[in-house]
């Protein structure tokens, strides 16, 4: 791996843990104005700088995130479809001239396998991968599933090494049971995806499933800004990625940080 695609892709993934906490505000490039980010700029401001690194579009990203942000951007280059289209015909949006003048740390898009725009978003995964390598900026792809998918071991197993053979430099999917079963399949770092707002409790249970099962890591969104404390959710979450706290160790954090405790909310959290 080239020098400086190696160096982004640990600006994501830290070097002391190998693993990252990313926080996605991308929904609204087919969402639109989806709850708790209907004023992206209020719901980033407070969660910054607990966060590894920002998965954004280009238009967010000018618009409501601080030029002096001290995080690593991940930009979402891939739409062109909405909630009232076939979500799978996705296309390229952003010109990799843009993102590296954004500063990108690395490029993203959805694949949609087992759907009508299999082949097309796959070949954009191709098509990315090359001016990824080409400009020393990784790959992030994100396997999308369609509301007919099953998130088992089968189908995410086989979505997450198709990405990886293609080139991506590492895997977005969702956590599934026997999830070591695709971590052990795909030769490149997996984060996974929250999905829909879960009980707090649970989402921390999700996140210490995949990272006990081999996860480098969250790429969380609704559950951490559609909590009733995005701060001490974020945070409780970097626990269980970085720290190896345990479930009820998290979930401690969370009680304790959203009451507003401001001595913990300063203070590491511990296992
Ligand atoms: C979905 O289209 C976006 O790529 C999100 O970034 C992704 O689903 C992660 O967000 P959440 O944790 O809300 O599922």
């Amino acid at each position: 791996m080239d020098w400086g695609l190696a160096n982004r892709l640990h600006r994501i993934l830290k070097p002391a843990t190998g693993r990252t906490v990313m926080l996605a505000v991308d929904h609204g490039y087919f969402l639109g104005p989806t709850s708790g980010l209907e004023d992206p700029r209020r719901t980033l401001a407070p969660l910054l700088p607990y966060a590894d690194s920002l998965m954004v579009t280009r238009g967010v990203l000018r618009t409501c995130v601080p030029a002096q942000a001290d995080l690593p951007i991940v930009l979402r280059v891939s739409g062109g479809t909405s909630i009232h289209s076939e979500l799978s015909q996705e296309g390229l949006t952003t010109a990799v001239d843009d993102a590296i003048r954004l500063n990108a740390a690395a490029l993203t898009l959805s694949v949609f396998v087992g759907a009508p725009g299999e082949r097309e978003t796959l070949l954009n995964l191709g098509k990315l991968v090359d001016a990824g390598e080409r400009h020393g900026i990784p790959v992030l792809a994100v396997t999308a599933v369609g509301r007919e998918m099953t998130r088992d071991v089968r189908y995410l197993g086989l979505a997450c090494r198709i990405c990886a053979e293609i080139g991506a430099h590492y895997v977005k999917t969702y956590y599934c049971e026997d999830f070591e079963r695709v971590v052990e399949a795909v030769p490149v770092p997996i984060v996974i995806a929250g999905g829909k707002k879960l009980p707090e409790r649970d989402a921390l249970r999700l996140c210490h499933a995949a990272i006990r099962a081999g996860a480098a890591g969250v790429d969380m969104g609704r559950n951490i800004w559609q909590s009733q404390s995005p701060v001490a959710m974020i945070r409780a979450v970097a626990a269980v990625v970085h720290d190896g706290a345990s479930v009820e160790a998290a979930c401690d954090a969370y009680e304790t940080l959203s009451r507003g405790a401001s001595s913990l909310a300063q203070a590491p959290l511990t296992t």
